[in-house]
């Protein structure tokens, strides 16, 4: 085999896997490897992948099929969640590929390349164990504005259509020293946002039972931390959302008033089925304690329409709900049966037809949920963080604290600052604005 020079890595899925190859391509650079942005020039290709849904899943699988076509003299490997899901079948159905990495065995990577070079064997590295090297391995970052930590690893929640639990392990938090350290690390290389990242972050230190640092707690010491301007984290399960919380996002100056904190049905019935522990009642108690403590926070959902036995009626307390509570991000998924878990015994019994209708409804109304907000913010100002130029290299964009998502014209040096911005009008999800003329905001 060649030697080798290059790589490419390309990133599937959420947040985690976007910090994760992170913290792989940081590993591959320690080795002089050189980051590529063509597969074709590549001599390794890594797919980072996801297995939330089918689809998700299906687009590596014809990413694996192409290569099978192309391989040339290549290493190809497959890290993140289909290499956990996985594990058992792809090396054996694809036999061109060298390696699976999984999400537990990151910091692998570079003995595995060393194995593929001497042995030329198919190398496995799938753990369900969280490694703890990982604790204190701190990634390069290629966006120098703003950037996540991991706070808790893999899930303990088994909700009964989620296959993450399997994919990520056992929840583990992260020692809150080692996360205060990344942080001033990123505020030392200039970041100026981090996005704490957890399957359900509010469950922080409660899997560590000497420990006494909860969330809240770890965000009062991140809050210190000079140069870091904003903090944000996702996601917070409802079951686990504690007042404290809701207090740290009023009283610290950097936390953002956002909060994701996934709904995933408006009925009772399918919540159970669903295992996600919450009633209906209980989310709105939270969401109207956390309203009353943050009058302006935003809230983010994710749903789920079409699950097993999904009635119209079920589905309109979804629809209602979506409207009383009035989200202010969104994300509506079609139900995707994953194998092995509670769900996938279940009769996917909702056909494709009435689970798209179901979204396009909820996605309808999100959008006119959001022109309202939008006309009604038209005259006012937002504090945005400038993150960088659209394509055209005209358009800034950044986001408020409340996560809406703002462009105005301006100078390239604004990048990484923080600047008030007059809202003038909108279009599709953006607000449109131009920068506010008084400095002294
Ligand atoms: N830990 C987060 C969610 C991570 S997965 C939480 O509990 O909120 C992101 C989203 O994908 C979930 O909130 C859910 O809405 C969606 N999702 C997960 N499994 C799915 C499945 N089998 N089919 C469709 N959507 C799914
Ligand atoms: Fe999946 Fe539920 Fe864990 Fe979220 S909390 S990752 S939906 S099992
Ligand atoms: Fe993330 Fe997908 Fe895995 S959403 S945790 S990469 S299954």
């Amino acid at each position: 085999m060649k030697t080798l020079n290059t790589f490419y890595i390309r990133t599937y899925g959420c947040q985690m896997n976007e910090l994760d190859s992170e913290i792989i391509s940081t590993q591959l650079q320690m080795r002089e490897l050189k980051k590529v942005d063509d597969e074709e020039t590549a001599d390794i290709i890594i797919l980072n992948t996801c297995s939330i849904r089918d689809l998700s899943e299906k687009k590596v699988l014809g990413k694996l099929f192409e290569y099978k076509k192309d391989k040339k003299d290549k290493i190809i490997g497959v890290c993140g969640c289909m290499a956990m899901s996985q594990k058992e079948t792809l090396l054996k159905k694809f036999p061109h590929l060298d390696f699976l990495l999984g999400t537990n065995n990151l910091l692998d990577i570079n003995k595995i390349l060393d194995n593929i070079l001497s042995k030329k064997l198919q190398e496995k590295r799938v753990d369900l164990n969280y490694e703890i090297g990982l604790e204190n391995f701190f990634a390069k970052r290629e966006n120098k504005i703003k950037s996540s930590i991991s706070i808790v690893r893999g899930c303990n929640n088994f909700c009964s259509y989620c296959i993450v639990p399997q994919t990520r392990g056992k929840e583990v938090s992260r020692d809150s020293m080692s996360i205060v350290k990344e942080a001033k690390y990123l505020a030392n290389e200039g970041l100026k946002e981090i996005t704490l990242l957890g399957q359900n972050v509010n469950s922080y230190g409660l899997d560590k039972p000497n420990s006494k640092i909860l969330f809240p707690d770890l965000l009062y010491m991140l809050d210190k931390i000079d140069g870091i301007e904003r903090i944000r984290f996702m996601t917070s399960h409802p079951k686990d959302i504690t007042k404290d919380l809701m207090l740290a996002i009023r009283d610290l100056k950097k936390v953002c008033e956002f909060v994701h904190f996934p709904m995933q049905s408006g009925s009772n019935k399918i919540l159970k089925a669903m295992r996600r522990t919450y009633t209906i009642e209980y989310y709105l108690e939270k969401v109207n304690l956390l309203k009353s403590i943050v009058p302006n926070v935003t809230i983010g959902t994710d749903i789920i329409v079409g699950f097993p036995d999904e009635t119209d009626e079920d589905f309109d307390q979804t629809y209602k709900l979506f409207d009383k509570i009035k989200f202010d991000t969104a994300f509506i998924f079609a139900y995707s049966p994953r194998k092995n878990t509670l769900a996938s015994r279940y009769d996917d019994n909702i056909s494709n037809t009435l689970k798209q209708q179901r979204l396009q409804k909820l996605l309808k109304l999100f959008h006119k949920i959001l022109e309202d907000k939008y006309r009604k913010l038209i005259g006012t100002k937002k504090e945005i963080l400038v993150e960088r130029f659209n394509k055209d290299k005209k358009i800034l964009k950044g986001r408020s604290r409340e996560f809406e998502k703002i462009i105005f014209e301006g100078d390239e040096k604004l990048i990484g600052s923080l600047q008030m911005i007059d809202l003038e009008s909108f279009s599709h999800q953006t607000l449109i604005g131009r920068l506010t003329n008084n400095k002294n905001f």
